[in-house]
């Protein structure tokens, strides 16, 4: 704390639970401090002749009691903690006044100094709460907090928890490329991890943070002798856990939109070890966001699908009813389809689907290699060719690719 050098305050955590609280103005102020205090478990009264929709919808939930009126001499009666936050300066002084007098430690939004009691900036990361006051000065404890919690998150700022955690097994999904598209709790994850396995795809820039004691295992490369890929994968995802390590099955996209997520935790099951499943962001709608094409748009399409295009529509092995996705006016998303997609249009057009329907194909959405071609579903087979574009990318077909014109056509 580097507040008022002679007199920093005296940093406390107050147990609000069931204990009551009361809050005075339902403005900007209250929206932001009000669901700390929800959270702490207090009993608060809002006392407020308006608030915010969101304030509003706190009522509503009866989250907090609200006192639809001005503030009145009295209010503080038994109260142990008050913010004082109204526009009315005046009304601020006199509710400050009463919470001097009945021993209230009082927050005041519009002076500091008149103030009892200062709100930290505060952040939560696996059970440790971080609170820094700097005075007078929110912007730095705001950034103070941010570089703690992001600290402890990522693993930069080491500290060692006393008792031991117990290792685990996640499949994380890792989002679409960009190292900024994980979830918090899957980057967590990552950083607490003795053993990675991870996939072509998905963020391989964040393998290069990892300490050097961690394990990193490359998916594609687990030899696999007699067993199929994946099984060899499901192995290694057993073999790790079962020696006690923290194993992060690290995934492009999302683990269970066509990343066999479920194969790993149904083994990892079978096996007798539990495994936590991270969500990601999902190629399926990043990547075309990436690029300005929205899934969905009101009045153009009220729906979308997604399609795995490995298999041609002429192959037996394909589970893909084409002829009713033809008959589809929303949009088809398709994926791993770069090396069928002739076929796909073919028989899209063969059963009914228009020829000149746009569509968009992006190359390594979201990555520094980002590429977006456009073409038709008549022209897409002669368009790959000639623009040679590789997998990964994700197809977009329909009207929604016409709402995104391609900024870097020609
Ligand atoms: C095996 S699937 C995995 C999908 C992944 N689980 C997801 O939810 O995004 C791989 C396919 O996802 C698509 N894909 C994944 N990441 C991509 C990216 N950054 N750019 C373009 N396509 C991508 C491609 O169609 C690729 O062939």
């Amino acid at each position: 704390m580097v507040e008022n050098a002679e007199q920093p305050a005296y940093p406390v955590g107050l147990r609000l639970a069931g204990r009551r609280v009361v809050v005075i103005g339902g403005g900007q102020v209250a929206q932001r401090r009000l669901p700390a205090l929800i959270a702490a478990g207090a009993d608060i009264t809002l006392v407020s002749p308006s608030a915010t929709p969101s304030v509003e919808a706190m009522a509503e939930a009866g989250e907090i009691r609200w006192e639809r009126r001005r503030y009145e001499e009295g209010d503080l009666a038994d109260t142990w903690y008050a913010l004082v936050a109204t526009t009315d300066r005046e009304a601020n002084a006199r509710a400050s006044a009463e919470a001097e007098r009945t021993r209230t430690w009082c927050v005041r939004a519009d002076d500091a100094e008149a103030a009892t009691a200062w709100t930290p900036a505060t952040g939560r990361i696996e059970g440790v709460t971080v609170a820094v006051l700097t005075g007078t000065d929110p912007r730095r404890s705001a950034a103070v907090r941010d570089a703690i919690v992001e600290g402890l998150r990522d693993g930069t700022l080491a500290a060692p928890q006393h008792r031991a955690r117990a290792p685990f097994v996640a499949l994380v999904g890792g989002g679409p490329g960009d190292p900024d598209l994980i979830t918090v709790r899957g980057r967590r994850l990552l950083a607490e991890a003795d053993v990675v396995i991870a996939d072509r795809l998905g963020p391989r820039d964040l393998l290069d943070e990892l300490p050097p004691h961690v394990e990193v295992i490359d998916a594609a490369k687990i030899p696999y002798g007699r067993f199929m890929a994946q099984e060899a994968i499901n192995n290694a995802l057993i073999d790790h856990a079962k020696r006690g390590r923290s194993v992060v099955r690290l995934k492009g996209g999302d683990p269970f939109v066509f990343g066999r997520g479920m194969e790993e935790a149904q083994a990892l099951a079978e096996a007798g070890i539990a495994c936590t499943v991270v969500p990601g962001i999902s190629s399926s709608i990043s990547v075309p966001g990436a690029a300005g094409i929205p899934v969905t748009h009101r009045g153009v399409a009220h729906e979308f699908t997604v399609v795995s295009g490995h298999v041609a529509p002429d192959d037996p092995r394909s589970l893909v009813d084409w002829a009713s996705l033809a008959r589809l006016r929303g949009t088809l998303v398709i994926l791993m389809g770069v090396d069928k997609i002739g076929k796909i249009a073919e028989a899209l057009i063969a059963h009914g689907k228009d020829p000149a329907t746009p569509l968009a194909l992006v190359q390594e959405g979201t990555t520094a290699a980002q590429r977006r071609v456009d073409a038709t579903l008549a022209t897409v087979a002669e368009t790959v060719r000639a623009q040679d574009v590789r997998p990964p990318a994700v197809i977009v077909i329909g009207e929604v690719v016409r709402e995104a014109p391609d900024k870097h056509a020609g």
